[in-house]
């Protein structure tokens, strides 16, 4: 069968396994470690002249090439364009979007020296898989390098609807670069649903019936692809992880107490506040669960070079203090907030010790932090997910206590409904989504899309140079 390349911003490097990077990166990692292939992208370091080649490097079955980026390329392309500008606006907070068009120029740039790195390494039968907003216009820059090869791409993010996309200057250019692709990845059908309307109201292009879409003089096809976990491996990791010193430490500063766990990216598309905020409420309107109930929040810290990150983290501060200030008593503190991060197999721990699972993002593509912590229950006693409706998982997870992290006191009260449910209806409602993580695993995800990819018919020109507008161009 023809080599994967999977191309991602950024690499989960074999000598960086232990740390916790985000879904994207854990994702691949397990798709890759079974398949094989090449596996290319940032190195995560900066140089102050990187030369225009790869370095690479080999294990077990997956060959790595990495290119640095300059100070410059850090700043503009990753705090500037793809965090500052995309992915607040992929994320639906258009008051934190920032556009510089200088910014905009470093994210071509980069993409273009992504292409100009990877097109040597590229073998004619290769089958090549982009991911992620980092590297919307990849595929075009290939395209113009003359590269032939089947080309994916996969949005890990969230779609915003056309009026939002709307707003970004540039639009036209990112679009026409993603659309040098074969077959482009959504995680849910709200986001392909989405990606259709920008087709036909924005780019006068044509969605068939079949799914597949007419765009800016190219035929290609797009589809829902929601990514997965390995449950199994998760479910024995987790098994065996509550015996580990981290997770013995967990349980018996517990004692008899409940435990409510959230793990995320410190990242404002979290939700962390609005679930310091539903925990403070709880406390409030049954007093009940005083003393009886610890919220344990494991935040690893991210982007801390963009302004909105660092705002949050105060703000985060703030409100874990206010709490703790008010109900705390001298044994007890309702929120333990730790900014750090931790291995996957304690976390697996923390999540089998966890009566609750309060995963409650403001907007999420899809969270897989929702799928672990189903696959990592007691069959026998398993505990209870409340999950965010604006997840991409809700749209699998639906036996979760399904919240709008904007109501506070609906999350409050779901975190009491968990608190408090019978046995027979824990086990139901888990028994329900685990035959969904189950079932739409990193496997499924990863074989339906590749298997779609290169089956995709290749009816695509290849015409990037040509100037397509936009309706709003
Ligand atoms: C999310 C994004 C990924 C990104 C990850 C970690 O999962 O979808 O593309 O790699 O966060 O963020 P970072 O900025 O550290 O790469």
């Amino acid at each position: 069968m023809s080599r994967l390349v999977v191309v991602s911003n950024r690499v989960s490097l074999p000598s960086e396994r232990a740390a916790r990077a985000g879904g994207l990166a854990v994702a691949i990692r397990e798709a890759l470690d079974r398949h094989g292939g090449l596996w290319f992208g940032w190195s995560g370091e900066t140089a102050e002249s990187p030369d225009g080649h790869a370095a690479t490097v080999t294990k077990g079955r997956i060959d790595y090439a990495v290119i640095d980026l300059t100070e410059a390329e850090f700043e503009g392309f990753y705090n500037g364009y793809a965090n500052s500008t995309l992915w607040p606006l992929f994320h639906y907070r258009l008051g934190l979007v920032k556009f510089q068009r200088a910014d905009f120029k470093t994210y071509l740039a980069v993409n273009a020296r992504f292409a100009a790195a990877l097109a040597p390494l590229l073998r004619p039968d290769d089958v090549v898989w982009i991911h992620d907003y980092q590297l919307l216009p990849l595929a075009g820059e290939l395209r113009k390098l003359g590269v032939t090869n089947r080309i994916g791409f996969f949005l890990h993010i969230p779609l915003p609807g056309v009026d939002t996309l709307a707003v970004l200057p540039g639009l036209g250019t990112l679009m026409r670069g993603l659309i040098a692709a074969d077959l482009i990845g959504f995680q849910t059908e709200r986001d392909l649903q989405n990606f259709y309307d920008f087709v036909r109201q924005e780019a006068s292009g044509t969605v068939h019936a079949d799914g597949t879409v007419a765009c800016f003089d190219r035929e290609l096809e797009a589809g829902a692809f929601p990514i997965g976990i390995d449950a199994q491996g998760f479910a024995a990791l987790a098994e065996k992880a509550v015996t580990q010193p981290d997770c013995v430490q967990l349980k018996e500063g517990l004692g008899t107490r409940k435990l409510m766990i959230a793990i995320d990216r410190l990242d404002y598309s979290k939700g962390i506040p609005n679930r310091f905020e539903a925990c403070e409420e709880l406390l409030r309107s049954h007093p009940e669960h005083r003393g009886r109930v610890d919220l344990v929040q494991i935040a690893s810290p991210s982007r801390s070079e963009v302004a909105s990150y660092r705002d949050l983290r105060r703000e985060i501060d703030r409100l874990s203090g206010r709490v703790n200030s008010a109900f705390s008593e001298l044994h007890w503190a309702p929120i333990r907030y730790l900014a750090r991060t931790y291995p996957r197999k304690s976390l697996a721990g923390f999540c089998r010790i966890a009566q609750v699972g309060v995963v409650t993002p403001l907007r999420d593509g899809m969270n897989l932090v929702a799928k672990e912590y189903v696959a990592a229950q007691d069959p026998e006693d398993p505990g209870v997910l409340i999950l965010s409706r604006f997840a991409g998982a809700a749209a699998q997870l639906s036996s979760a206590l399904i919240v709008n992290p904007f109501d506070v006191d609906q999350c409050a009260e779901a975190m009491h409904r968990a608190l408090t449910m019978p046995l027979a209806e824990r086990k139901e409602r888990w028994q329900a989504a685990m035959a969904v993580v189950g079932r739409s695993d990193v496997r499924t995800w990863w074989t339906s899309f590749t298997t779609r990819l290169r089956n995709a018919d290749s009816r695509a020109g290849i015409t990037p140079s040509r100037s397509l507008a936009l309706r709003s161009d």
